[in-house]
This record gives structure tokens, C-alpha cells and sequence, in this order.
């Protein structure tokens, strides 16, 4: 029988044997966390992908994560950590759609949040993620841009760029969406002194009221570098228990006890441990021609971005 320990360091020591980088997105378990090379972001996961020298990547989190390390490590052999794990929003849109949009809208640029699949980004003309979408649509030199699929991060993007024209076309986070301008007020009323951070995810009334809008890693750094001591979390739930280790000095409340991504939670330890053994997880296989075209809409990303 293994504890949670000794399962944590037979993991570390077969992925070191069998050569595997372990990428971990934020909203992994905490013990998920701990035999990780790399936790972060979208963003940061990205930046990572391109970088990793062994020559297999596990990836604990979502598909559409694992597709973009694929695209961006295309000779590296790539496993989602449960086959099951996706993102609901990235099959709210598909390749006909844009086209149509396309249409429509001629002259605009399409600007796909990277929770998207890799087929569809091969339409569109570049990726933002929640950590870098403000600074790759500025540095971007089209003034028109439809913004797909997330509503309410386009929505708090577009705020912050007024210079930009940004029309948003409907779709987001079925999970984000779950907290409410009630959760906000409920929360202020129980933790008066606690500052909220949220993730632009939510819905825009959400996000009108927050001290800090950002990504899960902008999220945990405002924590951990603030001298404030109570915060309450309006994201995926496991961030409150992340900053929880990281400062158990400080409190950190959940906005809503609703905010649970089950496609995130799908993977566990037992996971990981099989993955690395070689028995478990889902080899990513995409075709030249969709990982070419899809890599300029994450190339674009990562040069504007930087
Ligand atoms: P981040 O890039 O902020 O980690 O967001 C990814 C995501 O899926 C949030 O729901
Ligand atoms: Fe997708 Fe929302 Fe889950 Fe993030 S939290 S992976 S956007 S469903």
C-alpha cells in the first residue's frame, strides 16, 4: 500500500527513468502539484512547452493544454493526464462558425482564447491567454477584432482597451460563470477586510467589483506579494488551497462553493503514477497540416505577448 508520499516519490523517480517532464496546470490537486516540473498558467504552460528538454510531456490538466504543448513540441511525445479532461468551452465553436464570422466581419482579425481547439485555431489568427490577452491585442496592429469564445474575459479585455474595437461573440466558462454579483455581496458582508481577487472569467458585474483582476498564477503572486492578510478567491476552487500552503500565515475564502471545474478534477495522483509508468493518460496525436497552421495563431501569440 502506498501512502501519498511514497506514491509522490515513486512518481519522481519514474519520470526522471523514463525521461518525462511533468507540466501541471494551476487547478491541479496540491498533491499533483508536488511531483510537478512546472506549475502555472496557460500562458506559462506555453512558455514551458517550448522549453522542456526530456523527450516526453505529461500534461495534468486539460486537452486543449496538452494540444498546445504538442503543437509547440511537435517531436516530443505528449500525454493528457485523463482522456476525459477537456474544456467545455473549447468545443462551444467550431471551424464553419468562424468562417461564417469571417464573412461577416471582413477585415476584423480572430482572436482565439487559447481555450480553444486545436482545430479551430487553425482559422484563426491569433491566441491570447488570460495572463497576456490585454498585451497581445494591444501590440496587435489591427484596430478591429472578434474575440472568440469567452465573453467575459473579451468583455474585460475590451475595457482595458479602448483604442481597440472588440466585438465578442457569445460563449464562456460554464464553471466562472456560477459566481454572481450575490456571491460578491455575501462574501464582502462575512469578510469585510478581505480583498477579492477574481479571474476575468467571470461575469462582468463579478469582475466590476474585484480588487484584482488576473490569471490563476497573477492571482496567486497578488496573494503572496500582498501585504494584505485575508482574500477572498473568486476562481477555480483549488486555488484557495494552494495559497492556503503557500501562506498559511493569511486566510483565503472561496468566493463560491460552486466554482469546482470537474474536468480539471478528473485527474489524480493514481493518474499521474500510471502515466509515468507508461500504462495510463492519452498520447496526444494531431496531423501535420493542423499543428503548422495551428502554431502561427500560438507563434503570433508568444511574439507579442513576450
Ligand atoms: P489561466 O490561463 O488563467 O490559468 O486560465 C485557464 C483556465 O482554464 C481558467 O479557467
Ligand atoms: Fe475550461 Fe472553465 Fe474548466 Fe477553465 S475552469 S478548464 S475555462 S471549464
Amino acid at each position: 500500500m502506498f501512502t501519498t508520499a511514497s506514491l509522490q516519490d515513486e512518481i519522481r523517480k519514474l519520470k526522471k527513468e523514463n525521461d518525462i517532464c511533468i507540466l501541471a496546470h494551476a487547478y491541479q490537486s496540491h498533491d499533483i502539484w508536488e511531483v510537478a516540473d512546472y506549475v502555472g498558467d496557460s500562458y506559462g504552460l506555453s512558455l514551458q512547452a517550448a522549453k522542456a528538454s526530456q523527450k516526453t510531456v505529461l500534461m495534468c490538466g486539460v486537452r486543449f493544454m496538452a494540444e498546445t504543448v504538442k503543437i509547440l513540441s511537435p517531436e516530443k511525445k505528449v500525454l493528457l493526464s485523463h482522456p476525459l479532461a477537456g474544456c467545455p468551452m473549447a468545443d462551444q465553436m467550431d471551424v464553419a462558425l468562424i468562417r461564417q464570422l469571417r464573412e461577416r466581419y471582413p477585415g476584423y482579425a480572430v482572436a482565439a482564447y487559447i481555450n480553444t481547439t486545436s482545430e479551430l485555431k487553425t482559422v484563426c489568427d491569433v491566441c491570447v491567454t488570460s495572463s497576456s490577452a490585454v498585451q497581445v491585442l494591444r501590440n496587435l496592429e489591427n484596430k478591429d477584432i472578434l474575440f472568440i469564445p469567452d465573453c467575459n474575459l473579451g468583455a474585460w479585455v475590451a475595457k482595458q482597451l479602448p483604442e481597440k474595437n472588440i466585438k465578442l461573440v457569445s460563449g464562456g466558462c460554464p464553471t466562472h460563470v456560477r459566481m454572481s454579483l450575490r456571491d460578491v455581496e455575501r462574501a464582502r458582508s462575512m469578510y469585510p477586510q478581505a480583498k477579492l481577487l477574481v479571474h476575468p472569467e467571470c461575469l462582468p458585474e463579478v469582475t466590476a467589483q474585484a480588487d484584482y483582476v488576473g490569471s490563476t498564477t497573477g492571482i496567486i503572486d497578488y496573494a503572496k506579494n500582498s501585504s494584505e492578510k485575508e482574500f477572498i478567491i473568486g476562481t477555480e476552487n483549488s486555488i484557495v488551497q494552494h495559497l492556503q500552503f503557500s501562506c498559511p500565515e493569511k486566510r483565503f475564502y472561496a468566493l463560491s462553493k460552486d466554482c469546482v471545474c470537474h474536468n480539471m478534477k478528473l485527474t489524480t495522483l493514481a493518474d499521474v503514477y500510471q502515466c509515468v509508468r507508461g500504462v495510463g493518460g492519452e498520447e496526444i496525436v494531431l496531423s501535420e497540416e493542423v499543428m503548422k497552421k495551428a502554431r502561427r495563431c500560438i507563434d503570433t501569440m508568444l511574439a507579442l505577448g513576450g
